[in-house]
């Protein structure tokens, strides 16, 4: 399975990073150009831009979160078919970060069916808490989220774990424990889907993780801003 590396740029970047993606591209050799796949889900405000500056590389653009309807009476909400329309490819949903503030498993189920109609593929995000799994419940409470998160008859669609107390904490999980998570979750969702790592991932340990079975890339937030490391990340992809 072709490796997806994906650099989620949370709330970071203004105009003046339009030229990072180009950036990054050049510091990847041809030999990685087409054995990995490579996404930046900037901001919405920058993914014009980006898509823009990204023709004639081999980056492609995402968004990191979408409304569940097409249009409408939503104020500050921006529609898959909106995204789509800007020349986005993917769209991460059910993001930790908007877990935390009340998106429920449904509800990122209607944002991943928002995405399967508008053509694009959606990045399900899945992870426990610390206290969940020092509760001994990490495997339990992925699987619910999996479940409630895939909407019926999907398209083809990525999971992203990541284990909540990972993310920009600098603390990784340990191999051994993505490994188990990962075989649990593809005894889940089948051998076709593409699962990804995320917390704290980092040029420093990313040869490990990436090489661990049933990691098929990986979600990178922090290192992600700065393209010599996301490059060196998607060195170690292959
Ligand atoms: P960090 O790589 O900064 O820990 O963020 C991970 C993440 O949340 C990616 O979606």
């Amino acid at each position: 399975m072709r490796p997806l590396i994906a650099g989620n740029w949370k709330m970071n970047g203004r105009t003046d990073w339009t030229d990072r993606p180009v950036a990054f591209d050049s510091l990847l050799p041809s030999r990685e150009r087409t054995s990995v796949e490579i996404l930046i889900c900037p901001p919405f405000t920058l993914i014009s831009n980006l898509v823009e500056a990204a023709k004639g590389t081999d980056i492609q653009i995402g968004a990191q979160n979408c409304h569940a309807n097409e249009a409408g009476a939503h104020t500050g909400e921006i529609s898959a078919e909106m995204l789509a329309d800007l020349g986005a490819a993917y769209i991460i949903v059910g993001h930790s970060e908007r877990r935390a503030a009340g998106e429920s498993s449904d509800d990122v189920s209607l944002k991943a069916q928002a995405a399967f109609r508008a053509g694009l593929t959606p990045i399900i995000c899945v992870g426990e808490t610390l206290e969940e799994r020092e509760a001994g419940s990490a495997k339990e409470i992925v699987s619910a989220q999996i479940s409630g998160s895939i909407p019926e008859n999907p398209n083809k669609f990525v999971i992203a774990y990541e284990p909540v107390w990972a993310i920009g904490t600098g603390r990784v999980a340990e191999v051994g424990d993505i490994a188990q998570m990962h075989e649990h979750i593809r005894e889940q969702v089948g051998p076709a889907v593409r699962l990804l790592y995320g917390g704290s991932v980092k040029p420093g340990n990313a040869g490990d993780i990436l090489a661990t079975p049933n990691v098929n890339g990986a979600l990178i937030g922090g290192a992600s801003l700065k393209a010599e490391d996301l490059a060196a990340i998607a060195r170690q992809a292959l």
